[in-house]
């Protein structure tokens, strides 16, 4: 099997990728409108797959929040929450409506008094409102609604038009997110994030080149749902409410089938991306968070890993990386998180660092990291940098346990949840 080392050293990083010595810029806060993010360290969304079956936070969501809110990251951006049952990825993904906001609310009062008690400040923490189109499993077996059939993925076996959502069923949803917007801000949350990744609904609707009607085809219909959201929330929130969005910059397929393609595989033409951004920022989004590719079809080109067969992991994040830097360049008012740092151990924060002083991104986002070392931001603003023993293997094993409709985190180092699994795999 293929193998990429985690880097160790400076010398072990292509010289494309930044790369900061000195880790002090993590520690700056950054304004973002009225409020203030207090460490440039963001603690990516990680569906934790744990909620209730209403979809309330539970008692593994808590303690994994409040793992990460000891943790010490100046941003949670917390997980994958659906907006209308129908739209759930698994029956325990959470989901915010009347019947659970309160659960919500409590879970958002005790991230931010723990991260305050532990570390002195409290975070800002964005809620992740999303769709999951393609990949709902709200009873957990596939209830796709998709956008259009894509012969990539159906061949020659299409989704029966049942599973493709009418314009009728679009025009309804903008009011949804707004809704969900609402109960997020009741809840205590200080933003949403209206997400367009991984292809979930909004983000298969960006490259819905082939579909007919009012949500395919052109650039103003394929991002015509995405923008009502945005118009919709920003009108049912109050002024000071983050309105944010992490959005694909690049699917990793070839027009017709993905955005972003320029015609050279795994080389992403980023200016629709730095059109969507600037049209964003336009419609009063400040905190845009950059990814790529499909967690479900191309990983690779989603989470850089030791186990990459297609391309060097480093490609990948090179690549993620220039559509952080593509994406802040063009909506020059926006803070811009960047992904798929997790591969890259300790050095995640040298190249953090070094993107932020370049003036790359603003933030830098950790994802699997988190699950396997929930302290990073902490060690990093005590000045101790990222120690190495508890870092994300890249292994894998935390979104096996999510596809096994298990509770996904680290079996390495999570040794309290995982006692049993870790003995089981390692005798
Ligand atoms: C178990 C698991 C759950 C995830 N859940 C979400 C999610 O809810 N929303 C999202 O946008 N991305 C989600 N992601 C993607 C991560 O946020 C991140 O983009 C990806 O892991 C790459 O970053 P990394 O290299 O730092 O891990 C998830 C990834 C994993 C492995």
């Amino acid at each position: 099997m293929n193998t990429w080392k985690r880097p160790m050293r400076r010398e072990d990083l292509p010289a494309s990728l930044p790369f900061g010595e000195n880790l002090e810029i993590l520690k700056m806060p950054l304004a973002l409108g009225k409020k203030t993010i207090p460490n440039r360290i963001c603690y990516q969304p990680m569906e934790g797959c744990d909620g209730t079956a209403t979809g309330a936070p539970d008692e593994l969501t808590h303690r994994r929040y409040l793992r990460f809110a000891k943790g010490g990251a100046g941003l949670i951006w917390f997980e994958a929450t659906a907006i209308v049952p129908e739209g759930r990825a698994n029956p325990r993904q959470m989901y915010l409506s009347e019947e659970t906001a309160d659960v919500f609310a409590a879970l958002v009062r005790d991230i931010k008094s723990v991260c305050l008690a532990e570390n002195g400040y409290e975070p800002v923490v964005i809620c992740q409102l999303t769709h999951s189109g393609r990949w709902s499993k709200p009873q957990g077996t596939p209830a796709p609604l998709i956008a259009y059939n894509k012969p990539i993925f159906e061949g020659d076996d299409p989704l029966p038009a049942s599973c493709i959502v009418s314009d009728d069923y679009l025009d309804g949803l903008a009011k949804k997110y707004a809704l969900s917007a609402k109960l997020a801000q009741r809840a205590g949350f200080d933003g949403v994030d209206i997400k367009a990744c991984h292809g979930y609904l909004l983000s298969e609707l960006l490259n819905a080149y082939t579909r007919e009607g009012r949500y395919g085809g052109s650039y103003e219909n394929r991002t015509r749902l995405f923008f009502s959201a945005v118009e919709a929330v920003k009108k049912a929130c109050s002024p000071d409410f983050i309105l944010a969005s992490r959005f694909n910059a690049y699917d990793g397929y070839a027009y017709p089938y993905g955005m972003g393609d320029s015609g050279t595989p795994g080389v992403p033409d980023l200016t629709e991306a730095a059109r969507i951004a600037s049209d964003l920022a336009a419609r009063g989004v400040t905190l845009l968070n950059v990814t790529m590719g499909c967690p479900y079809t191309n990983h690779e080109v989603n989470r850089p890993t030791s186990f990459a067969k297609e391309e060097a992991p480093y490609r990948s994040i090179e690549r993620m990386l220039a559509g952080a830097e593509a994406v802040t360049k063009a909506a020059p008012g926006t803070q811009v998180v960047c992904s798929g740092l997790s591969f890259m151990g300790t050095l995640g924060a040298n190249v953090a660092a070094g993107g932020i002083e370049e003036g790359k991104f603003s933030l830098a986002g950790f994802g699997r990291q988190t699950f396997s070392y929930p302290d990073l931001a902490r060690d990093i603003v005590k000045g101790e940098g990222m120690k190495p023993g508890k870092l994300c293997l890249t292994c894998g094993k935390c979104t096996e346990l999510m596809r096994a409709k298990q509770t996904p985190g680290c079996v390495i180092y999570d040794r309290e949840l995982y006692t049993a699994l870790y003995n089981e795999i390692h005798g």
